[in-house]
């Protein structure tokens, strides 16, 4: 996939990124059309030398990718399976205090890590593929 094939989401946001650092690499996580609004879709990448849960939503349309720890205590947020969404829809929520995070910007805006940012992945579409920017360490690892 080449950067220049990415629409970027949102649109313009992350401009200059795709083409700046080389340790990148593009992985696709779902289809466009796998991923109503207001779903997710969890996933493994490498971010910051280290495989971690990741996970993909759909808001409004858009979407945004997520390492998946809250930001008060580094635990997972879902609290069932793939489930990041409060009830009402607005919301990222943490299930083991509550934290509110708004999808658009990983921002919690309620609970005890408010202020703070979920670690946000940079996201892509292209040719009705999600794609994330992942760390080049994501590419299939030979046997040794
Ligand atoms: S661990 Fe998420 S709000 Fe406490």
């Amino acid at each position: 996939m080449r950067a220049t094939e990415l629409q970027l989401e949102p649109p313009g946001l992350y401009k200059g990124a795709v083409s700046s650092k080389k340790d990148e690499v593009w992985i696709a996580v779902a289809g466009v059309e796998e991923l109503p609004d207001r779903t997710s879709k969890k996933f493994l990448a490498v971010v910051d030398g280290a495989e971690q849960e990741c996970f993909l939503v759909n808001f409004q349309g858009r979407f945004y990718a997520y390492v998946n720890r809250c930001c008060h205590v580094p635990m997972t947020l879902d609290w069932v399976e793939n489930r990041f969404f409060s009830a009402e829809g607005r919301y990222l929520q943490c299930a083991t205090h509550g934290a509110l995070y708004l999808p658009e910007s990983g921002e919690c805006v309620a609970g005890p890590p408010c202020g703070k940012f979920l670690q946000r992945l940079q996201v892509a579409t292209a040719h009705g593929t999600v794609y994330v920017a992942v760390e080049h360490r994501n590419r299939p690892r030979q046997n040794d």
